[in-house]
C-alpha cells in the first residue's frame, strides 16, 4: 500500500510542516544573536543567554540580560523619542500605527513562524489567531489616535510608560499594550518575557523600518531582574503589567507611592458552566478550545469545568472520547492541535499540579495520544471528582489540565465559580438566554463569554476582578489606562495649601465642657467605638468642639462587615439610588446653616464662607445624583459574530479617606461617586475635621440610605488606612488628596490586590475638573465585558 493509499485507509492526517526558511533566515542575518532594541538602533550582543525551540530542543538565539544602565538609556531613548512623538498630531500618530498594522499583514508569515519556533505554540494558532489579533490591535488603535482628545478630553498621556510580558502570548501581548500606549501619544521601554524574545525584537526592527520615530518603542530583553529595573526606574509614570499574581504583587509593592499609574493583568482560574439545557456538543468543543488552545497557558483558561449533576456522566464521556482525537505533535505542523509547554521548568510545574491533583484524591484521566519523542510536550489531562477545596481547584496551573467539578443548582452554580480569588474570565453554557444572562450577571469576572469562550477583540476590554489584577486593555476602557486624567491631578498641578496651624492638643480640655460625643455609624447604627477612647477636639480659638469615637481594628472590622452585607444598596436599581442620593442633599440643604456654622467654628472655612462649601457640596451630590443612571458602557459590535455589553459594574466595598481640605465638600465628592455606582463604603473622615461626618450620617438616618451603606470610622487616619489597606474583604481603597497615606496604602494594598486610588497632591474642590466628573465614576467601577450570541 502506497504512503496515500494508507492515509485514505486510515483517514489520518499527513505531515503539513510549515516552510521555516525565511524565519531562519532573519535569525541568520543576525548571526543569531541580538542586543536590545534601543532608540531604533541595536546594542551591542552579548551571548547572556538564550532562547531554544521548546519543541526540538534547538538553541535559537543569544541574547542579551538587559542591565540598569542598559533601562536607562532606553527611558531616555523614551523621554527624547516621547517629545518628538507627542509632538505629532493625532492624526499623524495614526498614520503610523495604520503602517504598523498593514506592516505586520506584510510580515504575518514570518512573525507566526518565529512565534510559533520560540514559544511551541501551534502554527495554526499563530496564523490564525495570534497574529490577524495584533494586527487587528494596531488597526483599532490607529483610529483611535486622532480621536483621543475630543474622546478622552482633561487627559494628557502618561509620558513614558514601562511595560512587562509574558510568554504565553509573546507578540499578542505586546500589542495590546504598545498599540493603546502609542495611539495615546506615549512612548514605550517593553520588556518581553525570557523565554519568548524574538517576535519583540522583530517586529521592533519592523516597527523601524515602517518609519517609526526613534525612540518611540524601545525593548530591552531581559528576566525578572530587568523588569525590576524597568518598573522601578524613576522617569517611568506608567507602568503596565501581564503575568503572575506573584510578580504583580511585588510590582505593586515596589512601586507604591511613587505616584506610577499601573494596570496589572494577572492569572486567573477561571469557571466553564455548563447547564443540562446546553447544547452539549457545542460545549464539549468549547471546553477543548477552553482549556486546551495555546496548550493551556492561557491566563483566561476555562480550567475548571462546572457542570450540572444530570448530564455530567454523558459530557465526560463525550469529552473523553473527543479529547482521544485531539493531536499533540510538532508546532510549525500545520494539522496539529496541541503544541509544546514553553520550557522545561513550566512543563514541571504541571505535572507536580497533576502529583497534587492525585494525591489530594481526585481522578485524573490523560488522552492516549502518542507524544514526540523529545521536545515539551504534556497531553490533555481531566480530572473529575475535584473537591473545590483542591489545589487543582484553586491554583493557576497553566497547563493542559481540566478540573471538573459539579453542581446541582444555579445559585450552587454562581457560589462555586465565584469561589476563587480570581476573576478573570468565565463562561456560561445553556440554551436558556434568560437564566444564562442571569448567571453571567452574578459572576465575579472582567469578561463573561455566553455560549462561546476565548472569545477575544481589540474593540473590546479584557481584565480581570480581584486577584485577577485591575484595568482593562482593549478599546476605550483600555485607552484610559495610558491616559493620566486632570482629576489624577499629578504633583506639579497641586495647588498649594496655606499652612494650617498644627492639630489641637488632643488632651487640653476637660471632658465636661465638651457638649457631646459624636459615635461612629456602622451597619445604620450609631455605636460607641470598641475601645472606648474618645478625640477631643477644639475650635480654632481653642473652644470645645465636641469629641468623636477613635476607632480601632475591630470597629474597621464590624464597619467591612456591615459594608459587605449591605448588599442591598448594590442591587437597588440607579434610578432608586439616585432618588436617595438626592433625598440626601435635599435635608443637607435643610440644615445648610447648620453645616456652615459647623465649618467656620472648625476653622475649616473663613467666617461668613461656611455656607458656600455646603452649597457647592450640595451641588455635588445633585451631580452624583444625576450620574446614577448615566454612566453607563458602550455596546460593541465585535469582528468575533458576538454583541458585547461593557457593563460598568460596582467594585464591593470601597473604604474612602477623606481629605482636610474642604471637608465636606471633599468628602461628598468622594462618597458620591461610590455610591452612585452602587458601592458600599467604609468613610474615614478627615482626622482634623470629623464632625462634619459625624453631623452628616444624621442626615442619611433621615434619607432612606440602606443600613451599612456607608459606614463612619473617626479616628487616627494613619492606623484605620494600615487596617483597611491590609483588609482582605475591603475591594478597593481611595486616598486622594493625602499624600502621606498614600504609600502605605498602596503597599498594604497587595493582599487581596485591591484597586487603589491615591494623588500626589492636595487640590482645589471646588475646581468641578479636580472635584467630580466621569475619572470618579471609572474609578468607581470596573468593567464586566459581556459577549453575547446572537444569530444561529
Ligand atoms: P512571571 O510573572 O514571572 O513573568 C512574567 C514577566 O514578568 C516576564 O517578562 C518576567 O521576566 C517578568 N518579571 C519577573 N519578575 C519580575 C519582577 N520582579 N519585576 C518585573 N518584571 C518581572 O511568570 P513566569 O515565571 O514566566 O510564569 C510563572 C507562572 O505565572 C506560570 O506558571 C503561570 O501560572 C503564571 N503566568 C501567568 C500569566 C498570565 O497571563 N496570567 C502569564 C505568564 C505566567
Amino acid at each position: 500500500m502506497t504512503d496515500l493509499e494508507q492515509l485514505f485507509t486510515t483517514m489520518e492526517y499527513g505531515p503539513a510542516p510549515e516552510e521555516k526558511s525565511t524565519a531562519a533566515a532573519w535569525l541568520a542575518s543576525h548571526q543569531n544573536a541580538f542586543g536590545h532594541f534601543i532608540n531604533g538602533q541595536w546594542s551591542d550582543p552579548r551571548a547572556d543567554f538564550s532562547t531554544t525551540n521548546p519543541a526540538t530542543g534547538e538553541q535559537l538565539a543569544t541574547l542579551s540580560q538587559g542591565s540598569k544602565e542598559e533601562i536607562d538609556s532606553a527611558v531616555s531613548a523614551a523621554r527624547k523619542g516621547g517629545e518628538q512623538w507627542r509632538a505629532l498630531s493625532g492624526h499623524q500618530r495614526g498614520r503610523h500605527l495604520y503602517a504598523l498594522a498593514r506592516h505586520i499583514q506584510k510580515f504575518s508569515r514570518i512573525l507566526a513562524i518565529i512565534e510559533t519556533m520560540d514559544n511551541g505554540k501551534p502554527i495554526r494558532e499563530s496564523r490564525d489567531i495570534d497574529i490577524p489579533l495584533v494586527a487587528r490591535h494596531f488597526y483599532h488603535h490607529a483610529g483611535w489616535a486622532p480621536l483621543i482628545e475630543s474622546e478622552l478630553p482633561h487627559s494628557t498621556p502618561h509620558g513614558v510608560v514601562g511595560q512587562v510580558i509574558p510568554w504565553n502570548f509573546p507578540l499578542l501581548m505586546l500589542a495590546w499594550k504598545v498599540a493603546p500606549a502609542l495611539a495615546a501619544g506615549n512612548s514605550v521601554v517593553l520588556k518581553p518575557a525570557e523565554y519568548t524574545s524574538l517576535s519583540a525584537l522583530l517586529f521592533a526592527e519592523i516597527a523601524h523600518r515602517a518609519g517609526l520615530p526613534p525612540g518611540t518603542l524601545n525593548i530591552v530583553t531581559g528576566d525578572g531582574a530587568t523588569g525590576r529595573h524597568l518598573v522601578n526606574h524613576s522617569e517611568i509614570s506608567k507602568v503596565a503589567f501581564t503575568g503572575s499574581t506573584a510578580v504583580g504583587r511585588e510590582i505593586r509593592k515596589s512601586i507604591a507611592g511613587s505616584g506610577k499609574a499601573l494596570t496589572l493583568e494577572l492569572g486567573g482560574k477561571s469557571p466553564f458552566i455548563v447547564f443540562a439545557d446546553a447544547d452539549i456538543d457545542s460545549a464539549v468543543e468549547g471546553v477543548v478550545d477552553a482549556i486546551w488552545f495555546n496548550q493551556g497557558q492561557v491566563c483566561c483558561a476555562g480550567s475548571r469545568l462546572l457542570l450540572q449533576e444530570g448530564i455530567a456522566e454523558p459530557f465526560i464521556d463525550r469529552l473523553k472520547e473527543r479529547m482521544s482525537h485531539i493531536r499533540v505533535g510538532d508546532p510549525l505542523d500545520k494539522a496539529i492541535d496541541m503544541g509544546a509547554i514553553v520550557d522545561p521548568v513550566q512543563r514541571q510545574q504541571i505535572a507536580d499540579y497533576v502529583e497534587t491533583g492525585k494525591a489530594e484524591g481526585a481522578s485524573c484521566w490523560q488522552a492516549e495520544c502518542p507524544l514526540p519523542e523529545s521536545g515539551c510536550f504534556y497531553p490533555p489531562t481531566l480530572f473529575t471528582g475535584v473537591e473545590p477545596a483542591h489545589t487543582i481547584a484553586q491554583e493557576e496551573i497553566f497547563g493542559p489540565v481540566l478540573a471538573t467539578l459539579t453542581f446541582r443548582t444555579h445559585d450552587e452554580a454562581v457560589a462555586l465559580a465565584n469561589n476563587s480569588r480570581y476573576g478573570l474570565a468565565a463562561s456560561v453554557w445553556s440554551e436558556n438566554i434568560n437564566m444564562a444572562l442571569d448567571v453571567a450577571s452574578r459572576l465575579e469576572a472582567g469578561v463573561v463569554w455566553v455560549n462561546a469562550t476565548n472569545l477575544f477583540d481589540a474593540g473590546c476590554g479584557f481584565g480581570g476582578y480581584h486577584e485577577s489584577g485591575y484595568g482593562r486593555e482593549g478599546g476605550i476602557e483600555g485607552l484610559w489606562a495610558y491616559r493620566r486624567s486632570h482629576a489624577d491631578l499629578p504633583a506639579d498641578l497641586a495647588t498649594t495649601v496655606e499652612e494650617r496651624p498644627e492639630k489641637p492638643p488632643l488632651d487640653s480640655l476637660p471632658s465636661e465642657r465638651l457638649d457631646r460625643t459624636a459615635k461612629l455609624y456602622i451597619g445604620g447604627v450609631q455605636t460607641r467605638p470598641d475601645g472606648g477612647h474618645v478625640r477631643r477636639l477644639v475650635d480654632s480659638g481653642g473652644q470645645p468642639l465636641g469629641e468623636v469615637g477613635e476607632g480601632n481594628r475591630k470597629d474597621i472590622r464590624n464597619a467591612v462587615e456591615a459594608a459587605r452585607n449591605g448588599t442591598k444598596w448594590s442591587l437597588m436599581s440607579p434610578h432608586q439610588r439616585a432618588q436617595v442620593l438626592y433625598f440626601i442633599a435635599e435635608n443637607l440643604e435643610i440644615r445648610t446653616d447648620e453645616f456652615a456654622k459647623r465649618l467656620e467654628e472648625q476653622g475649616s472655612a473663613a467666617a461668613g464662607e461656611g455656607a458656600i462649601e455646603v452649597h457647592a457640596a450640595i451641588d455635588r451630590l445633585f451631580t452624583q445624583a444625576a450620574w446614577c443612571d448615566k454612566f453607563e458602557g458602550p455596546i460593541h459590535h465585535s469582528t468575533a459574530g458576538r454583541i458585547v455589553f461593557a457593563l460598568p459594574e460596582p467594585i464591593g466595598v470601597m473604604a474612602i479617606l477623606c481629605p482636610d481640605r474642604n471637608p465636606l465638600l471633599s468628602m461628598l465628592s468622594l462618597l458620591g461617586p461610590a455610591l452612585a455606582m452602587g458601592n458600599r463604603v467604609v468613610l474615614i473622615p478627615s482626622e482634623r475635621y470629623p464632625l462634619v461626618a459625624t453631623d452628616l450620617y444624621q442626615v442619611f438616618e433621615t434619607s432612606d440610605l440602606p443600613a451599612g451603606s456607608v459606614n463612619v470610622i473617626t479616628g487616627s487616619q494613619p492606623t484605620l488606612n494600615r487596617v483597611l489597606s491590609s483588609h482582605d474583604d475591603v475591594d478597593a481603597i481611595w486616598c486622594v488628596g493625602n499624600r502621606s497615606l498614600a504609600k502605605e496604602c498602596e503597599q498594604l494594598s497587595v493582599g487581596n490586590l485591591k484597586q487603589t486610588w491615591t494623588t500626589a497632591g492636595e487640590r482645589d474642590w471646588f475646581d468641578p475638573e479636580l472635584g467630580s466628573g466621569r475619572e470618579f465614576l471609572r474609578r468607581a467601577t470596573q468593567v464586566k465585558n459581556l459577549w453575547i450570541p446572537f444569530g444561529e
